[in-house]
C-alpha cells in the first residue's frame, strides 16, 4: 500500500489571507490542505464514460453527478420535504453526539470525515466535545473538491476557531492511505455506502479497515429499507430537483468530454426495486437519440424508452447490512437510530487478527 511520510511537508494554501507558503501540520492553524489526487480527473472520466456507454446497460457512474451544479443541486435535495435521510441522520446525530464523541473524551485523535461536502453533520459533533483533551482533536475533511473542503474548513473556524483542521483532497475510494497516523474515529455519512454495489461496498470497507487501529471506529450511515412509496417520493420529489440533478450528469459529460447530450431528450426516472432492495435511477430516452461523445469518439444511439443507469442506492436491513460488515471483518460496537428505524449510524470497529 502507499504510505505518504507522515513528515512529508504539507503544502498549505492560505487562500484566503492571499498567501502560499509550505508547513506542517500544527494545531491553531488555518487548515493545512493536502492533496492526493494522482490522476487527471477528466481521463479517468473519459475511461469510465466509455466503459459505462459501451456496455450492455448503458450507464454512467453516479460520482459525475457532482460538478460545481450538481453538488448544489444535491444540497437542495437534502432539505427537501420527501428526502427523509438527510434530516432523519442529523436527528440519530443531535441525540447521540454527546456518546460517540466520548471517543475523545480521554485521549486526542482525529475525526475523519469522507466525503464532507456541507458542515452541518460534523458540527453536530463538535458541539458535542467534553473532556480533557476535547480542544486537541484535529479534523479531517476528505473530499474530491478543494473548494468545498476550504469553503467549509473556514467556516467551521468561524465557530470552532480552536480547532486544527487538516483537509484533504482525495478519492476516498482510492487514497485512504492519505489519512494521518494516530487514532480516529472515520466519520462517513449520508447513505453514500448504499450508491455502491455490494463487491464495490464490501471491498471499500475493507479499504478502511486496512487504515483502522484496533482502537479506531468507523461511524457509517445507512439507509433502512421501509415502505417503497416512501422512498420512491424521496428520489420524485413535486418540485422536480432530482430530475435535475439526474440530468445534470449529461451537462457534465457534455463540459468535460466535448459531448452533445441534450437533457431535454431524457426522462428522470427513479423506482424501487424490491428484488435488488435499491432505488435506481435513470435517464430514459423520451425518443431516438443519437449523441457523439468527442473526447472518447464515440457516437451513442439510445431507442426509445432505453435507459442510461446513472445511480444505484441501496437500502439495508440489519442482516444484511451485517452481512457486509462480516465480509469486511467489522462488528458493531454502536447501532444508532431513529424511532422509526429509517436511518442508521453504525459504530463499527475493526476485527485484526
Ligand atoms: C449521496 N447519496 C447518498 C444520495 C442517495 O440518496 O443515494 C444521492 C441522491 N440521489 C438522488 N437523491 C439523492
Amino acid at each position: 500500500m502507499r504510505r505518504i511520510d507522515p513528515q512529508r511537508v504539507i503544502d498549505i494554501i492560505h487562500e484566503q489571507a492571499g498567501r502560499t507558503r509550505t508547513d506542517r501540520y500544527c494545531p491553531g492553524r488555518p487548515p493545512s490542505v493536502f492533496r492526493c489526487m494522482d490522476t487527471d480527473f477528466g481521463q479517468e472520466m473519459a475511461g469510465d464514460v466509455l466503459s459505462g456507454m459501451t456496455g450492455s446497460v448503458k450507464s454512467i457512474p453516479c460520482k459525475y453527478l457532482y460538478d460545481a451544479y450538481g453538488s448544489r443541486l444535491f444540497d437542495r435535495i437534502c432539505t427537501l420535504p420527501e428526502y427523509y435521510p438527510t434530516r432523519t441522520e442529523l436527528s440519530i446525530l443531535e441525540r447521540n453526539a454527546h456518546r460517540i464523541m466520548d471517543f475523545f473524551s480521554e485521549r486526542e485523535g482525529s475525526l475523519v470525515e469522507i466525503g464532507s461536502g456541507s458542515d452541518l453533520k460534523v458540527r453536530s459533533l463538535l458541539r458535542n466535545l467534553n473532556g480533557p483533551s476535547a480542544r486537541q482533536v484535529r479534523y479531517v475533511p476528505v473530499d474530491i473538491s478543494e473548494t468545498s473542503l476550504l469553503r467549509s474548513a473556514h467556516r467551521l473556524l468561524d465557530d470552532f476557531s480552536w480547532l486544527s483542521i487538516h483537509a484533504l483532497v482525495a478519492d476516498f475510494t482510492r487514497h485512504l492511505d492519505c489519512l494521518p497516523e494516530g487514532r480516529k474515529l472515520i466519520a462517513f455519512f449520508g447513505g453514500t455506502f448504499g450508491n455502491f454495489t455490494h463487491e464495490q461496498g464490501v471491498a471499500l470497507l475493507q479499504s478502511f479497515v486496512r487504515v483502522m487501529g484496533r482502537r479506531d471506529r468507523l461511524l457509517l450511515g445507512i439507509d433502512m429499507l421501509k415502505p417503497a412509496g416512501i422512498i420512491e417520493s424521496a428520489y420524485n420529489d413535486r418540485s422536480g430537483v432530482t430530475a435535475e440533478f439526474n440530468r445534470n450528469i449529461l451537462q457534465h459529460v457534455n463540459h468535460r468530454l466535448g459531448a452533445d447530450f441534450r437533457p431535454g431528450d431524457f426522462e428522470h426516472m427513479a423506482f424501487f426495486n424490491p428484488d435488488k432492495e435499491q432505488v435506481e435511477m435513470h435517464l430514459k430516452a423520451r425518443s431516438h437519440v443519437m449523441a457523439h461523445i468527442a473526447e472518447v469518439g464515440l457516437s451513442v444511439s439510445l431507442r426509445p424508452g432505453e435507459t442510461i443507469l446513472t445511480e444505484i442506492s441501496r437500502k439495508f436491513s440489519r442482516t444484511r447490512a451485517m452481512a457486509c460488515f462480516d465480509e469486511a471483518g467489522l462488528v458493531p460496537v454502536n447501532w444508532f437510530t431513529d424511532p422509526d428505524a429509517w436511518f442508521s449510524l453504525v459504530e463499527l470497529a475493526a476485527l485484526k487478527g
